[in-house]
This record gives C-alpha cells, sequence and structure tokens, in this order.
C-alpha cells in the first residue's frame, strides 16, 4: 500500500535549514528560516528565561496531563499581553484563549474549528504569505482564495487592490492577516489602513484570524497590538493565533495561543469548547514546561521588565541591520531607489530577488535565502552586511531588483 505514497519535496523554510547546517564553507549566512541569531551567530537564551530557570526552576512536582485548554495562569498573561491587562474585552470575558503547540498549533486548531463550525465557509490569504498558512487552511479542509497584499513596484501594502478585493468577498468568509512584521513583505498596513479595513470586515461580516508570531519586533511590544486592540474595540468578532517562538526564543518548546474573541461571555465559554474538541481530536493537550517558563517571567515584575528590555534590543538590533543593509545596497547601486526597504518592519525583507538569484547568491557566495525572495534580517551579522550587499548587487544585476517588482 505505502508504495503509492509520493515523495515529500520538503518544506521551502524548515527543509533549508539542515542544508545550511551542512554546507561546510566558513562564510555561510543563514538569511532563510525566520531565527533570530545574534552577533555571534548563536539562537540566544534570553536572560529572563535564564533566570527564571535558575531561581524557579525547582525540581517538577507535576507531570500529569494538562487540561485540554492547557494552563490556566498561562492562558491569563497570554491574554493579557495580547490585549492589555485593562481591556474591556478581558474585564467582560469575552476573549476565550487556549496554550497551544506554537502559533503554527494555534492556526490549526482555530482552522479546525472554523471549519467544522462554517463546512461552506472559504478563506482568503494574503499574496504573498507565509508558506504554510495554505498548507494548515487547505489541510483543514478550507478552499483557499489569495487577495493581493504587495505592491512590488513601491515594496508596500497595495491597500487599494487589497481593500476592492475584501469589499467582494462572500460574508462569513475567514480571512487571514498579519497582526504586525508581515511575513514575508515586512510591510505592513498603517493604523488608517486597519481602521478601513474594519469598516469593511464588519460590512461584509467577514471572520478575520490573525497570525501574531513577531509581536514585539516591529513598533514595540503593545503598539504591534493595534490591530488585534483596533478589532476588539470595534466589536468584531475574531480570532488570534499567537507564538512566543521569537519573542521568548522558546523555538522548540512550542509555545503559542489561540484566542477567539467574542460578543459575550456565553459565546466565548462556547468557543473554549470547540477548541478544546479540536485539541483533544489533534493531540489532547498541550505541554508543560515552555508554559511555566513563560508564565514565571510574565508574572514576576523584574523578570517581566527584563524581558520586555531584551525584545527591544531584539527590535532595534534588526532596525540597524535593516538600516545598514539599506545603506550598503544605495551605496552599491544608487541608481535604484531601496528607501521602500527602512519602512518594512520586523525580521524579514523583500527586496524582489527571484528564485535563480536566491539560488545564485546560495551557490556562490553561501547566503541562504527562501525561494520566493525572502531574506531574514535577524540571521545577518554588522560585519557581513557589506558581503551580503555586495552579493545582491552582483546576482541581480543585470535587471535591477526594482524593475523586478515591477
Ligand atoms: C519562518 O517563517 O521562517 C518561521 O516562522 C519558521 C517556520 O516555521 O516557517
Amino acid at each position: 500500500m505505502f508504495k503509492l505514497f509520493r515523495a515529500y519535496s520538503g518544506d521551502p523554510i524548515l527543509s533549508l535549514l539542515p542544508r545550511f547546517q551542512n554546507d561546510p564553507r566558513p562564510e555561510k549566512i543563514n538569511l532563510g528560516i525566520g531565527l533570530y541569531f545574534d552577533e555571534t551567530g548563536v539562537v540566544p537564551i534570553l536572560d529572563s528565561v535564564r533566570q527564571m530557570l535558575a531561581t524557579r526552576g525547582e525540581p517538577v512536582v507535576d507531570l500529569s496531563y494538562l487540561p485540554m485548554a492547557g494552563d490556566t495562569a498561562y492562558r491569563q498573561v497570554v491574554q493579557e499581553l495580547l490585549f492589555g491587562q485593562t481591556a474591556e474585552c478581558i474585564q467582560n470575558r469575552r476573549v476565550s484563549t487556549i496554550q497551544t503547540l506554537g502559533g503554527t498549533g494555534g492556526l490549526k486548531v482555530g482552522a479546525d474549528v472554523l471549519h467544522h463550525n462554517f463546512p461552506t465557509a472559504e478563506v482568503w490569504i494574503c499574496d504573498p504569505t507565509w508558506d504554510n498558512h495554505v498548507s494548515i487552511f487547505a489541510g483543514a479542509g478550507f478552499q483557499v482564495h489569495r487577495y493581493p497584499y504587495f505592491d512590488a513596484a513601491n515594496g508596500c501594502v497595495d491597500f487599494a487592490a487589497l481593500s476592492e478585493t475584501l469589499s467582494g468577498v462572500s460574508p462569513h468568509s475567514v480571512v487571514l492577516f498579519h497582526a504586525c512584521c508581515h511575513n514575508p513583505t515586512g510591510a505592513d498596513l498603517s493604523h488608517p489602513q486597519w481602521d478601513a479595513l474594519i469598516e469593511i470586515i464588519g460590512a461584509q461580516r467577514l471572520i478575520p484570524f490573525f497570525d501574531f508570531a513577531y509581536q514585539g519586533f516591529g513598533q514595540g511590544l503593545d503598539e504591534d497590538c493595534y490591530a488585534i486592540r483596533a478589532m476588539a474595540n470595534a466589536g468584531i468578532s475574531f480570532l488570534v493565533a499567537n507564538s512566543f517562538s521569537k519573542n521568548f526564543g522558546l523555538y522548540g518548546e512550542r509555545c503559542g495561543a489561540l484566542s477567539f474573541v467574542c460578543q459575550d461571555a456565553s459565546e466565548a465559554e462556547c468557543a473554549r469548547g470547540q477548541m478544546e474538541l479540536a485539541v483533544r481530536q489533534n493531540y489532547s493537550s498541550p505541554p508543560r514546561h515552555g508554559a511555566r517558563i513563560i508564565t514565571g517571567v510574565l508574572k514576576d515584575a523584574l523578570l517581566r521588565k527584563c524581558w520586555t528590555q531584551e525584545v527591544e534590543a531584539m527590535r532595534l538590533r534588526l532596525a540597524t541591520l535593516r538600516q545598514g543593509l539599506y545603506t550598503a545596497l544605495q551605496q552599491r547601486s544608487p541608481e535604484q531607489d531601496f528607501s521602500y526597504l527602512l519602512k518594512q518592519a520586523g525580521m524579514f525583507c523583500f527586496i524582489g530577488l527571484n528564485q535563480a538569484m536566491v539560488e545564485e547568491l546560495r551557490e556562490r557566495f553561501a547566503i541562504y535565502a527562501i525561494g520566493n525572495g525572502r531574506l531574514c534580517l535577524a540571521g545577518l551579522r554588522h560585519n557581513a552586511i557589506e558581503y551580503v550587499a555586495k552579493a545582491i548587487i552582483e546576482v541581480s544585476r543585470p535587471s535591477p531588483l526594482n524593475q523586478k517588482f515591477a
């Protein structure tokens, strides 16, 4: 029977990592996977996490199952981090949050709940997006459509095309958004654009589903919550899948959450039940360790302050790497305009590299990027900026990058 199986071609992001690790060239640079590396090329363990484990890492006394929804204290701190401690939606208990296996687990549970309850609903996902989004929603049974997102000529959001498309989408469709630090483009909606979108969503009665994997890496921990908080204040019902892989550096612990923002407390209670059902069908209950670390840090004033500063330091370092790459590219190719790079935010930048250019970067320069042209700034080091800029300009000649966009 298993002879019928087709070979898996691998994941465009995850399969690149072992390839990079096995590359013997000493000059290699990993701008592929969205991992935050420090200046020494190491994925750092945050001080707040280390301190939490050192001071509060007493022997674990309970190894029994967590409930299907996960750890209660964790669910509470996550909710407060997303919506703000005094948020009306929390006070009125109209948000229901469960612990999930990373942001991906949150997306999968949310997709299952939505497809189970709205079997004829379709999903709309931005183009381009994180490679796994289409796979998750198609895997949950949805028919997946794409809405235009990126203005390639100007390196920013194509808001006119986006809003025109979403204005014509049928009611009760699910629409996936990136809350901040759009993956792969780094191009985010402005506050007025989010406000305009909320009007469209309300008028069309759409179901927004936010992927929130980079909180703190865009404009700041609270600032990056603008879209989800504005949506909650507008009384829209929606979902948020968030991840602590990047902002806690807890990639391997699979720490995330899924929140349903509802109209009232009884609806939220039922949403929790639906999420629990989907969790039970997929993996029964989440693991303990990562949630314990995050709760320990966020509930301790000093550790929380330390963590907040660490996230801010990562954010600022990404911004200086972005500025450095911009300057180096602009100096090497003054006839092109790279200023759009500075308006993009977060871990990623998108400068119009095509598949052939990405392959040449890897083969000739040992620089790894994703096939769609995405570069992860968090894999760059300041002393490698000139090398990377030179290589980018070299592989992109004779067709300038900006022209490739158009
Ligand atoms: C990425 O986009 O590179 C990360 O989110 C890692 C992943 O799971 O794809």
